[in-house]
C-alpha cells in the first residue's frame, strides 16, 4: 500500500486539471482495501475510489482521501472449447485487458478497444462504444461494501446495466468498491458485430476478418475523431446522447430533417449529442483554454491550464444553446467532482 500526502491529481485524471487531495492511496489487494476501510483516517474523511481518471473533472482541491486500486491480474477462471471466463483485477488497464483478449483470440471486447480507464470503472458506468458494451461480456462483478468490509459478487443481472449506467452510479452510489470483474469471451463461433456505420466503412478496408482487424479498425476510427488525452486534456464523451420520446424525435425531424437517431425501443430514440452541439455552432469554438473539439462535438477539450470552472461554464453554455434550439436537456456523462 503507497500512501501520499497533498497529492496533485494532475496526471490522474484525463482532463489535466490541476487539482490536489489531501491523501491520495493505492491499494493492492482486497486485504489491504478493507484494512483502509477499518481505518482512522477513512472514519475521520471522506474519500472517494477513482479509476483511471477517465470520465472525472474536478472543479476544485479534494478535501480528503483518493483511493486507487492496484490490484492486478488476468485469470482464467472457467473455460470450455467455446468460452473463456476471465477474472480481472480492478486496476489492470482496460485497453491492455483488451489487447491482451485480441491476442489470444478471444472475442467479445474488440469493438471497445482504445477506451482509457480501468477495469474497475467499466461495470459502473457499463462503458459503450461502436455497437458493444461491456454489459455485453461482464458475467460478474466483485465488490467490497464500503460500510462493512464485506465481500459481495453481483451478477450481471443484478448490477442493472442500462446505456452508460448501473446500479453502481444508483442505488449504489459509493457503497461498493469494485475489485474484481468477469468477463465471458467467445473462443469459438466468434462474428464480427461491425454494422456501426463508420465501423462498418472501415472493417471493410481489412482483408482478415479477424478479432484484431475489428481492434485494428476501431483505433484507427477513434484516432480520427478522439483527442489523445496526453496531448489534449479531455474525458472522451462530454454529454449522454439523450434519450426522447419517439414523437418528440418526429416533431424535430419536420424543421431537422436530417437529424440522426438510434432507435432503442418503439417509443424511445436517442439523438446524438455531437450532432445537436455541431447544430449550434459549438464544433471547433474555443473559449479562453477550453474548447469543443473540431472532430466531434461530444468532446470538450482543455488547451491547457483550464480548471475545472472553465470546462462547466462551457459545458453550461452548449447546454442553453441545445435546449433553446431543440427543447432537449443535455445530461454530463463525465462524474463532476466539486471536492
Ligand atoms: N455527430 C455529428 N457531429 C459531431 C459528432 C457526431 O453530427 O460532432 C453525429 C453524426 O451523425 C454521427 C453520430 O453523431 O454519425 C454519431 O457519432 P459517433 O459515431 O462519434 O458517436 P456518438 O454517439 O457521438 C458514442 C459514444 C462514444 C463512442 C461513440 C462510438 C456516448 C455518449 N458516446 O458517441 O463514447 O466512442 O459512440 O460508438 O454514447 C465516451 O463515452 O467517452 C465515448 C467517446
Amino acid at each position: 500500500m503507497k500512501t501520499y500526502e497533498n497529492y496533485s491529481l494532475l496526471n490522474n485524471n484525463t482532463f489535466g486539471i490541476d487539482v490536489k487531495a489531501n491523501y491520495f492511496i493505492e491499494y493492492d489487494s482486497v486485504e489491504e482495501l478493507q484494512q483502509l476501510l477499518r481505518s482512522d483516517l477513512l472514519a475521520e474523511s471522506k474519500f472517494m475510489q477513482i479509476g483511471g481518471g477517465s470520465n472525472l473533472l474536478f472543479i476544485n482541491d479534494y478535501q480528503g482521501v483518493i483511493l486507487h486500486s492496484k490490484i492486478m491480474g488476468i485469470d482464467a477462471i472457467e473455460g470450455s472449447r467455446c468460452m473463456a471466463v476471465l477474472r480481472v483485477g480492478a486496476g489492470e488497464r482496460w485497453d491492455s485487458f483488451v489487447e491482451y483478449c485480441v491476442s489470444k483470440n478471444y472475442g467479445g471486447v474488440e469493438n471497445l478497444s482504445g477506451i482509457p480507464g480501468e477495469v474497475g470503472a467499466t461495470p459502473v458506468q457499463n462503458i459503450g462504444a461502436y455497437g458493444a458494451e461491456a454489459a455485453n461480456t461482464i458475467v460478474a462483478v466483485e465488490c467490497v461494501n464500503v460500510k462493512t468490509g464485506e465481500e459481495r459478487t453481483f451478477t450481471a443481472k443484478e448490477c442493472q446495466f442500462g446505456y452508460r449506467d448501473s446500479i453502481f452510479k444508483r442505488d449504489y452510489k459509493g457503497k461498493y468498491i469494485v475489485t474484481y470483474v468477469h468477463f465471458k469471451l467467445s473462443k469459438a463461433g466468434w462474428q464480427p458485430n461491425v454494422n456501426y456505420g463508420s465501423l462498418k466503412d472501415e472493417f471493410e478496408k481489412y482483408p482478415d476478418k479477424n478479432i484484431a482487424a475489428v481492434r485494428s479498425a476501431v483505433l484507427a476510427i477513434r484516432g480520427r475523431k478522439l483527442p489523445e488525452p496526453k496531448v489534449l486534456g479531455n474525458a472522451g464523451s462530454f454529454f449522454m446522447n439523450p434519450v426522447v420520446s419517439r414523437s418528440y424525435y418526429e416533431r424535430l425531424l419536420k424543421t431537422y430533417p436530417d437529424m440522426p437517431c438510434y432507435v432503442i425501443s418503439d417509443a424511445e430514440v436517442k439523438i446524438p449529442a455531437g450532432w445537436l452541439i455541431e447544430q449550434c455552432g459549438w464544433k471547433g469554438k474555443s473559449v479562453g483554454k477550453v474548447a469543443v473539439h473540431g472532430s466531434q462535438a461530444l468532446v470538450l477539450i482543455n488547451k491547457g491550464g483550464a480548471n475545472g470552472l472553465d470546462i462547466i461554464n462551457l459545458s453550461d453554455s452548449i447546454r442553453a444553446s441545445v435546449r433553446t434550439k431543440f427543447g432537449v436537456d443535455l445530461t454530463p456523462e463525465v462524474n463532476i467532482i466539486f471536492g
